[in-house]
């Protein structure tokens, strides 16, 4: 560093769970940051929505409600944004890099839908925009599938990214209670918001899917555009039908790159996130708790797993402060990191034709001609049975279907059938299912 080096200067728009930690590491670590910058790293001011509240450890006089005025002012080289919500964030961050800031987010939400706006602002100036928080908190995600894997062909993503559900999901594994019980214990433990709808229905990790589909497969993917389901739908029973069969049920997020199908020649892009069994002996099955993992698999590389804290407020402030570095060293040594890929522009899979893997669990009476008949119409629908278990309980029994892929249209229409024969008792559990064969 030489002496003279030009301080680089940062407006933290956020200073709540994640831009407290912010603050609290650019004081700790100022000396060696600056050393790895080759440059100071100064906070120039930091945008709240109430001044007044009392934030030990961050420098009062720094504190401004004026995030618009904060973005714009001539000695900010840097935007670190950690409030969330589409608007008015993302006006103020289009504003920065119109500006020519450069700009580093963990805000997945507005990423997974304004990527494309965001990249083009940034070109327009030749400013950055790292987002490596976005995705699976502390975990480096995103700079590897963007910089260490950009020589190789990325065929498939998939991986718990929501700490919120694999937290009730874990519990619900461990202690056999119901999903509403799970819930409030994440509540009660601080794991679960007040409002849990955005974890709790797929939301955070359809954005989060979308930015790692756009990203591996170098193609525009926004959240809208994720088959998703949640885990409201998730019953004790389906949980222990799972455990019967040495299953964890998990909440996925799946990026694959797929054929394009119909009369489509060529690839495509196919994303969902939705709740499915997967074998104990698989590694996502043994990730517990509020941790995220990532599998990802390349043509060279082969498999790839990222494990680690997937929120938080210092493991998310580790992940800002390493784009933040990145960003500043950019300023100080001129050039620009990655730009957005979206070149191969493939076409996202239509939701529609999304074909897994079920297990279906029944209820039926133990008697001849029960297996056959039910088999009948699984044929009926062209839904092809991979394995099936029956037990007799006295009068009844348990049939355990698991089927080959088969498209979700078909499997439901199968269900309903099924489900009115005069024989199925119950249908106990229809899940999706991931990993080897049974
Ligand atoms: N928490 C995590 O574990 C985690 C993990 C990964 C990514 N993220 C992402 O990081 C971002 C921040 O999360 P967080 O948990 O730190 O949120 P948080 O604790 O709710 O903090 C939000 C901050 O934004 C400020 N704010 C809200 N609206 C504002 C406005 N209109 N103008 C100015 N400031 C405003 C709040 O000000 P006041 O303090 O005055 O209320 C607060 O300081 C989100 O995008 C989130 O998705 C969080």
């Amino acid at each position: 560093m030489t002496e003279a080096a030009k301080p680089i200067r940062v407006a933290l728009l956020g200073c709540g769970t994640v831009g407290t930690q912010i603050v609290r590491l650019l004081t700790e670590q100022a000396d060696d940051l600056a050393a790895r910058v080759g440059a100071p790293v100064e906070l120039a001011g930091i945008a709240v929505r109430r001044a007044n509240k009392p934030r030990p450890g961050v420098p009062a006089g720094l504190l401004t409600t004026d995030a618009a005025g904060l973005v714009t002012r001539d000695d900010v080289d840097v935007v670190v944004e950690v409030i969330g919500g589409i608007e008015p964030t993302r006006d103020w961050l289009l504003t920065a890099l119109k500006a020519g800031k450069s700009v580093v987010t963990a805000n997945k939400a507005l990423l997974a839908e304004h990527a494309g706006d965001l990249f083009a602002a940034a070109d327009a100036t030749g400013a950055d925009l790292y987002f490596e928080a976005a995705v699976a908190g502390a975990i480096p995600l995103l700079r590897p599938l963007r910089e260490s894997m950009a020589g190789d062909r990325i065929t498939r993503v998939m991986g718990i990214v929501n700490g919120t559900t694999n937290f009730i999901l874990s519990a619900m594994d461990e202690t056999g209670a119901g999903y509403a019980e799970a819930l409030d214990e994440a509540s009660r433990l601080g794991y679960a918001e007040a409002d849990p709808t955005a974890d709790v229905e797929g939301y955070d990790a359809a954005s989060k899917a979308a930015i790692l589909a756009s990203i591996a497969f170098h193609t525009r993917v926004t959240a809208g555009q994720v088959h998703r389901e949640g885990i409201t739908g998730v019953t004790a029973a389906d949980v222990a039908a799972a455990r019967a069969l040495g299953r964890t049920i998990k909440l996925l997020a799946i990026c694959e790159r797929v054929e394009a199908g119909g009369d489509r020649p060529g690839e495509a892009v196919a994303v969902r996130v939705h709740p499915a069994m997967i074998p104990r002996s698989h590694p996502l099955a043994g990730v517990n708790g509020a941790f995220n993992a990532v599998f990802v698999e390349a043509d060279a590389a082969g498999q790839l797993m990222f494990y680690g804290q997937g929120a938080g407020g210092a493991p998310t402030a580790s992940a800002v402060l390493g784009d933040l570095v990145a960003v500043a060293r950019n300023r100080v040594v001129g050039g620009r990191g990655p730009r957005e890929s979206a070149y191969a522009d493939l076409p996202v899979r239509p939701i529609a034709q999304a074909a897994t893997r079920y297990h279906i669990s029944l209820d039926v009476a133990d008697r001849a001609g029960v297996l056959a008949a039910v088999a009948a119409v699984f044929a009926q629908h062209e839904v092809s049975i991979a394995a099936v278990r029956q037990e007799g309980r006295s009068s009844d029994a348990s049939l355990v279907i698991v089927t080959h892929s088969a498209p979700d249209a078909a499997l439901r229409s199968t269900v309903d059938k099924i489900a009115g024969l005069p024989f199925v008792h119950d249908v106990v559990s229809v899940m999706r299912v991931e990993g080897e064969e049974l």
